[in-house]
């Protein structure tokens, strides 16, 4: 493993001003659906996330068919969608044998690029996928360069390609961009730090209107082969696709100069399929129910479901487990000033512990940089547990910088992508992927409960909650 810490850091979210999150409203507590969430937390950094892998998996237990909403006539889907995990597992990071894996993030560009043929939309947080961007001579760069280069190739075949960035900072490499542009791929530059003090932090593709990737990756090389990362492909899924084409257009309206968010956004943005009417359709053969939410508020058009209120919704329905896979957890505004406490979430893990007897398992990521205050919050979480209690919440924590494990939740597949702290959901734009299957032949769920037990049980994961001293696991000053 190479020490990343040579590489330059950029912080996405420098000190958004204070805002205080809306409250939450009452949760829907009919849903008994079976989730696992999976929030891919993605990781800003350009820098050292080695593993920023984060998912939130949670599951709890049987659905009751009564409370599913019912579609409008005619908008049943008929795709014959189909959908796959994703993972970047990072050089030098192994397992043991028979653990599970998943296609990779490279591969399934790859072939999503290869199979194009009239349209391709990347929602993006930054660029570099060079050694040149990077100042680096890596060879595992050789797979961002090539990404990179099988898109530049994409306009003289007729493929349309539009890119929505958030909006580089001074000293962020532009090449990528530049490149993209020569060859005729339509790009725009989102300024959320001036329209929501955030930045666009979602990571998605839209093919065709028919396929999608969602998930942690960032278009930089090492979120191919150096940085744990996790997402989704759903393939021949129009309905679906067509829908986060819309979350799409938003950020693509708010990338002209001088944009404005609309208040409130027009119908062509709004969507029907939401926590309360998800999308029925055929995933895997399988009988499914899926909706894709989005952050922060203010890029919510009618009908979009925020990220905060399905994440919680999925913890509020568990009745088993939530499994959360995250590189950061804070129940606080972490980039604010003056400092905000912001429970929204921890109060929902604790009440599902407390009041349900839900099993709650965190597993986080740390390094150097990690906020010093997330320790005694994740510890306080963990005092939950106790011989004497049957509540069982445990927090493990895996270092980057070795090779290691980011995080992830678990509770009915969600795939977000998102940093568990006050800001992300309020003012940082982000979008996540909410599944409910619910047919026998369910997989996706089973299939992120084996990702998250193959990260809880792997050596890189270590006990927080029994560690007295975190600081010399962490590296944290
Ligand atoms: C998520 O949290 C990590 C650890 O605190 C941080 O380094 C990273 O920049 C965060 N991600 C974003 C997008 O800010
Ligand atoms: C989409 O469906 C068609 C027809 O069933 C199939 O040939 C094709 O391989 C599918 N595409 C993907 C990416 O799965
Ligand atoms: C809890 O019980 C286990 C098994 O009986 C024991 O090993 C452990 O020391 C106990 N922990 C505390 C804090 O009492």
């Amino acid at each position: 493993m190479k020490p990343y810490v040579t590489y330059k850091q950029l912080n996405p979210l420098d000190k958004p001003e204070e805002q205080l999150p809306p409250e939450q409203g009452t949760l829907p507590a009919h849903k008994r659906a079976r989730w696992a969430v999976l929030a891919t937390v993605l990781a800003a950094m350009l820098l050292a996330a080695l593993f920023t892998y984060p998912l939130v998996f949670l599951a709890g237990s049987t659905p009751s068919r009564q409370d599913r909403v019912r579609q409008a006539p005619g908008d049943a889907c008929t795709d014959p969608c189909r959908i796959t995990l994703v993972e970047s597992i990072p050089e030098g990071l192994t397992y043991g044998s028979a653990v599970p894996s998943h296609p990779s993030t490279f591969q399934t560009w790859l072939e999503l690029i290869g199979g194009a043929q009239s349209s391709l939309d990347i929602a993006s947080f930054y660029w570099t996928l060079t050694n040149a961007d990077t100042h680096t001579r890596e060879p595992s760069a050789q797979q961002g360069e090539q990404i990179l280069a099988e898109l530049t190739q994409l306009p003289q075949r007729g493929v349309a390609v539009r890119v929505a960035v958030s909006t580089p900072k001074a000293k962020q490499p532009l090449d990528d961009l530049e490149a993209l542009e020569r060859s005729g791929a339509a790009v725009r530059k989102v300024d959320l730090p001036r329209l929501t003090k955030g930045v666009l932090h979602t990571k998605f593709w839209v093919v065709d209107g028919a396929h999608i990737y969602l998930g942690s990756a960032n278009m930089d090389w090492r979120s191919l082969t150096q940085v744990k990362e996790l997402g989704a492909a759903v393939y021949n899924c129009s309905c679906l696709a067509r829908d986060l084409g819309k979350v799409f257009e938003a950020y693509w309206a708010l990338g002209v100069p001088d944009a404005t968010i609309p208040e409130p956004w027009p119908d062509s943005y709004s969507t029907i399929y939401n926590v309360e009417t998800p999308l029925q359709l055929q995933l895997n053969g399988t009988p499914a129910s899926v909706y894709l939410s989005s952050s922060p508020p203010a890029l919510c058009a009618r009908g979009r479901t925020e990220d905060l209120r399905a994440l919680l919704t999925v913890i509020d329905t568990a009745t088993d487990f939530v499994h959360i896979a995250v590189m950061s957890y804070l129940p606080t505004m972490e980039f604010s000033r003056p400092k905000r406490f912001w429970p929204a979430i921890d109060n929902h893990l604790r009440r599902a512990a407390y009041e349900r007897g839900v099993s709650v398992r965190l597993l986080v990521s740390c390094w150097s940089h990690s906020k010093p205050p997330m320790f005694p919050f994740l510890k306080s979480l963990a005092a939950l547990q106790d011989n004497r209690t049957r509540y069982s919440v445990e927090v493990h924590a895996v270092p980057l910088g070795g090779p290691g494990v980011g995080a992830g939740v678990t509770a009915g597949p969600l795939v977000g992508t998102s940093n568990w702290s006050g800001d992300y959901f309020v003012q940082t734009a982000g979008s996540a992927l909410v599944l409910d299957e619910t047919g026998a032949g369910a997989t996706v769920g089973a299939q992120l409960q084996a990702v998250f037990q193959r990260d809880w049980d792997s050596p890189y994961s270590t006990d927080l909650g029994s560690l007295a001293r975190w600081e010399s696991l962490c590296q944290t000053h």
